[in-house]
């Protein structure tokens, strides 16, 4: 008989944000001329900029002859791609060689496949609030699970606990939900704990184009003694609008081994069995947000999501609503107000004035009573949503 993967069962009946989905789909079934604001999950809503663009329209041209044609590509990802992220990491001092960078479609799949490198034994640590993806995909992988609780006693930036063993540790600086940022000396401290230890980190790194404070550390390889220990995950669906077009990358240093085992020479082993890697088409405008057109027109686009941020942000500090991040990350995390649950605030939002937000315990039991909005959302819907939140709680 066969027999499944029984952890399925110990997850929760649905994923969040599949969860919130249908929440949503249920409520414009009953209101069907309703304009919701959504500001829920960090889907972009600028399209891709022009040189990425350009440089799809012209790889398309590029299959369309023969002598340009390309088949099948390196599983691990093209020479000028893995160039073309080598020279980011340079801009900003550091040194990779072009073959521990791997192409991949996107952080979230990552993410769950890189867990093929873990023996089934693993511990993970995830520290909570988190992206609930890292939960699910080590409950289905059978790993122990250790949920290390960041408040706002630590900035949502906890430190390591040398009593607590853990094989894989996930750090996600900026951080999806809080926003919040490790600075170097806190980095530094896991990056310790993780060589002591014999752990390695995960570092989900899907939000580093949105620090603008200079001394945040963009990548966990900027902090000595990382490339002993440290994944980094990459993407570029929130730095360059790719959620529908999908693209990342992944970077394993050659250094990086355990029980005698060279993590980049097993992730080789695993991409060129697993995947026939990106398409040409996609890889020639990923490496385009490269560029020095592309970093410019990438960053234009951000600005106006971080214009959207500094509108929530106004319309909270009116409100009296407390509230972290906004700054170098996508994501505002903020308390409910009226001491509602974050369900309850939730189903309020949405009843009350048709806004869609993140409820924060959907990113673990220490999330309860915050709530994540998202400053992808359009300009409009945005400034619409500060105007609302103004008009609920401004007078409180
Ligand atoms: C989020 O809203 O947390 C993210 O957009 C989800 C994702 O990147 O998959």
């Amino acid at each position: 008989m066969i027999v499944p993967n029984l952890h399925y069962g110990e997850l929760k009946d649905s994923y969040l944000f599949y969860n919130i989905a249908q929440k949503v789909n249920n409520y414009l079934s009953e209101h069907p001329d309703a304009h919701l604001l959504r500001l829920g999950i960090g889907d972009v809503t600028l399209p891709l900029c022009p040189e990425v663009i350009k440089a799809l329209h012209g790889a398309v041209e590029d299959q369309s002859r023969k002598e340009t044609f390309h088949g099948y590509m390196s599983e691990c990802g093209a020479e000028f791609f893995r160039e073309a992220v080598k020279g980011y990491y340079a801009s900003r001092g550091v040194a990779l060689e072009a073959d521990e960078i791997f192409v991949s479609s996107g952080a979230s799949d990552e993410l769950g496949d890189i867990l093929d490198l873990f023996s089934p034994d693993s511990t993970a640590l995830v520290m909570e609030p988190a992206y609930p993806a890292y939960v699910d995909a080590n409950i289905m992988a059978g790993h122990k699970l250790i949920r290390f609780p960041a408040g706002k006693e630590n900035g949502f930036t906890p430190l390591p606990d040398e009593s607590v063993d853990a094989d894989i540790v996930y750090i996600c600086s900026p951080n999806n939900p809080t926003g919040a940022v490790f600075d170097r000396t806190k980095l530094k401290a896991w990056v310790d704990y993780a060589n002591k230890k014999g752990a390695i980190i995960l570092f989900d790194a899907a939000y580093e184009a949105f620090i603008e404070e200079e001394n945040v550390p963009h990548s966990i390889f900027e902090i000595e003694g990382s490339r002993t220990c440290a994944i980094e995950i990459c993407s570029l669906s929130k730095t360059a609008g790719f959620t529908g077009t999908r693209c990342g990358y992944t970077v394993i240093p050659k250094e990086l081994s355990r029980g005698g085992m060279c993590f980049n020479s097993m992730w080789v082993r695993n991409r060129t069995t697993k995947t026939n890697g990106i398409s040409y088409i996609l890889q020639r405008g990923a490496a385009a947000v490269f560029t020095e057109e592309g970093q410019k027109q990438v960053k234009e686009n951000i600005a106006v999501y971080k214009k959207n941020a500094a509108v929530l942000m106004e319309a909270l500090d009116r409100c009296g609503i407390p509230y972290y991040g906004g700054k170098n990350a996508p994501y505002i995390w903020l308390r409910c107000p009226r001491n509602m649950g974050s369900w309850e605030f939730f189903e309020f939002l949405l009843k009350e004035a048709q806004i869609v937000g993140t409820p924060g315990e959907g990113f673990g039991a220490c999330g309860e009573g915050y709530f994540r909005f998202s400053s992808f959302g359009s300009p409009a819907d945005t400034v619409l949503t500060a105007k609302k939140l103004v008009d609920l709680f401004g007078n409180e």
